[in-house]
């Protein structure tokens, strides 16, 4: 079925940051979509035809979905826990909860609970780290699938430094991950992620596991842990004395590639970062967590001038917002005290294609070119009295960006759109 979203439609085609010329504004734009796929894109008045079916959202902006390229499914009941940094935290809180999705009926019912928070969040996919529990991953991706949303998950495996009730073994970790590649990578619109959770939880004999599903499917994205919080760093490099540094630990066993997607990246040493640069392994920033759990600041502007690529994510639970807007919020914050600027085009941008191409997934995500996926965001930047004040002064899109951005949640998501079909219903 064929059918017209009609506002005022932005996206983009490069990096503001690098290049002048990189966006599409239409101001009375449209955006046909056919089967889940977006067929064209264009003036309204160019697409309308009689007796084809419409959505009117003027005056609010359409952009492509926005992409979350690290966040933790288990942790829906552990955002908002207080007082600690990230291991005790990790102890106290976010073990104890994950444990939980060892039980029956209970992934299913937060799967559910979880991908309802992304889409009224605006987000229409999401990097995930499940559970140690093969059934956490397996819940994620039938919900996914039924939805058609485009979901990178993988179980997390841990087999030591946490509670028994949240470990696998080597061997088991590997069989259950291999299990579930089987079963769900490249099904529909699912998509697998090898997960080892970072070095402190897991052996060297399961990181060789990894490392072997990793070269057994090279169309997988590894995901795990880098570098986030001094102790954590100390504890790592004590628990493998050979390595180099946090990051020679991961490439020991032969997870650098532009697949990898390592979580934090913060308090990196010049060879890592160069090293991340020949292999195309990309940081991702995660503000809300980072300033959460007192991590550290993420240092874009050095990374990007270095050759790395980063994404952007709202890591929840260690993250304190579902929200992209309130994520782009905190990381322009975080810049400012490292005297960088982050402007609302590039803010945009790596909310949508600059995270789809941290994937490797541009094709298909984060731009409204023909033949992509119909993942839309529909953003009222008036959507509440602050910003609607606000708005009266506001005389560039550049503007109106920016007071998303700072203001925005998801009070301005006015519509969601996965593969076409609305996850908001009226009223
Ligand atoms: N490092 C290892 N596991 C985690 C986690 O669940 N959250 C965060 N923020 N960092 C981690
Ligand atoms: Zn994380």
């Amino acid at each position: 079925m064929r059918h017209l979203i009609r506002g005022r439609v932005l996206d983009f085609y490069a990096d503001p940051t690098e290049t002048e010329d990189n966006h599409r504004y239409l101001e009375d734009g449209a955006i046909l979509v056919q089967d889940g796929l977006i067929v064209a894109v264009d003036d309204y008045a160019k697409l309308a035809e009689p007796g084809l079916p419409e959505t009117d959202h003027r005056p609010n902006l359409i952009l492509p979905g926005f992409i979350d390229t690290h966040i933790h499914f288990p942790q829906v009941q552990v955002i908002a826990s207080w007082g600690a940094q990230l291991l005790d935290w990790l102890n106290t809180y976010t073990f104890p909860e994950e444990a939980r999705f060892a039980r029956q009926g209970h992934a299913p019912a937060m799967a559910e609970a979880f991908l309802d928070l992304l889409t009224a969040h605006g987000t229409t996919t999401a990097v995930a780290f499940c559970s140690v529990h093969p059934q956490s991953a397996e819940a994620l991706f039938a919900a996914a699938e039924s939805r058609n949303m485009a979901m990178i998950a993988g179980k997390v495996m841990m087999d030591r430094n946490a509670p028994a009730e949240v470990l696998d073994t080597p061997q088991q970790g590997y069989d259950d991950s291999k299990a579930l590649i089987a079963k769900w990578h490249g099904r529909g619109r699912q998509r697998y992620a090898v997960t080892p959770r970072f070095a402190i939880t897991s052996t060297p004999e399961q990181m060789e596991m990894a490392g072997q599903l990793a070269r057994e499917h090279p169309d997988c994205h590894v995901q795990t842990h880098l570098s986030e919080n001094l102790e954590e760093i100390e504890f790592t490099l004590s628990l493998y004395p050979q390595a180099r540094d946090y990051l020679d630990i991961y490439e020991t066993y032969g997870l650098l590639s532009d697949r990898l997607l390592l979580g934090h990246s913060i308090h990196l040493r010049p060879r890592e970062i160069a090293r991340m640069a020949e292999t195309g392994s990309r940081a991702v920033f995660c503000p809300t967590s980072n300033l959460f759990l007192g991590s550290g600041l993420f240092d874009e502007g050095g990374l990007r001038a270095a050759g790395v690529v980063s994404g952007i994510a709202t890591d929840v639970g260690g993250g304190t917002s579902y929200s992209m807007l309130q994520t782009l919020n905190e990381g322009y914050k975080i810049l400012q005290l490292r005297d960088q600027k982050l402007h609302p085009l590039s803010a945009f941008h790596w909310a949508t294609r600059g995270n789809a191409l941290a994937l490797g997934m541009a094709d298909r995500i984060g731009t409204l070119a023909p033949g992509s996926d119909a993942d839309l965001v529909v953003l009222d930047a008036r959507a509440t009295p602050a910003m609607a004040l606000r708005m009266e002064r506001a005389q560039t899109l550049a503007e109106e960006l920016f007071i998303l951005q700072i203001l925005g949640d998801d009070r301005s998501i006015a519509q969601t759109y996965v593969a076409g079909q609305a996850m908001k219903t009226a009223g």
